[in-house]
């Protein structure tokens, strides 16, 4: 479906204010090209008339259906490696060190999963291997994302052979999953029930997540919105740390400098960033 330059603007207006998601100014073509079956669907002629359909009186519904489309997911299991490994050998047993029972984990932007089931996993094994009694007792793990389509497929658990192939050992695939059907595997309950999943818009501070966090995954999600929105991301995900808290970032994203909540720590390789 064709969008003019004047509905394009008004476009990326609307995502910008509802999700922080700040489109180039030439991606006429991925917002078309993302939105056209659902226009059809929704049986809207025009770009207008979908804003218009969202604005006026104001639709979550179809919101959360263009929110669904135009967020862009990407993930696997173990993404980088790094912060897993460096979780587990360092901050884990830091904590342990330090006398601390329990320890909160929030993943601050899960896409379908594969983060916070990684860290359950990566942690399960620990706890059943070397690392024996060398971890906190109660390890909690929070997952949230503002996707409701990416929420459900979490919340599932289940993923297309493709997906699991994406960063899953064979090995892994074995000890935490079940097959579903020919071509899907789905967590086995014991893991599953150690992620809760819940809606959150990063857009919205400060964040209402009850108790303070010990670590927080914020990974390859700033990188789509602004400088500004992100220093305020960043702010509110520090508020909601302990002092001597870790951040992980993505491997590909920089903390701004005009935050100094954190100190910068080498995961050789990666960094991750203490709350100070
Ligand atoms: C590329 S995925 C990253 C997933 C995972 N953290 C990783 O690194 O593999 C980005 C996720 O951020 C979510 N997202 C985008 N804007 C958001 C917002 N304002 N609040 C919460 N989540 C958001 C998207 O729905 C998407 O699932």
């Amino acid at each position: 479906m064709m969008i003019s330059a004047d509905e394009y603007q008004a476009f990326r207006d609307l995502l910008n204010a509802k999700t922080g998601i700040l489109l180039g100014d030439n991606k006429q073509y991925l917002v078309s090209s993302r939105l056209t079956a659902y226009m059809k669907e929704l049986q809207v002629e025009s770009f207008s008339d979908l804003i218009n359909k969202i604005k006026q009186p104001f639709n979550e519904a179809i919101l959360q259906q263009v929110i669904d489309r135009m967020t862009t997911n990407e993930t696997l299991w173990f993404r980088d490696s790094f912060p897993f490994e460096y979780l587990l050998k360092h901050i884990l047993p830091e904590f342990k060190a330090q006398n601390k029972s329990r320890v909160n984990i929030w993943c601050a932007a899960c896409s379908s999963g594969q983060e916070p089931y990684s860290i359950a996993m990566a942690i399960d094994e620990a706890n059943n291997g070397v690392m024996r009694g060398k971890l906190p007792l109660q390890i909690d793990i929070m997952a949230t994302d503002i996707s409701s389509r990416m929420l459900q497929q979490a919340k599932n658990g289940e993923y297309q052979s493709l997906e699991v192939t994406r960063g899953l050992s064979p090995q892994r695939l074995q000890q935490y999953f079940e097959q579903a059907s020919d071509n899907s595997y789905v967590i086995k309950p014991s893991l599953r029930n150690k992620v809760r999943f819940s809606t959150l818009n990063l857009m919205t501070t400060p964040y209402r997540i009850g108790a303070q966090c010990d670590i927080i995954f914020c990974r390859n999600v700033l990188i789509y919105f602004s400088a500004e929105l992100k220093v305020k991301v960043i702010e509110a995900l520090a508020d909601c740390l302990k002092p001597g808290g870790y951040l992980f970032l993505g491997a590909s994203e920089s903390m701004p400098p005009a935050i100094k909540a954190f100190e910068m720590v080498r995961c050789n390789p990666g960094l991750a960033y203490r709350k100070r």
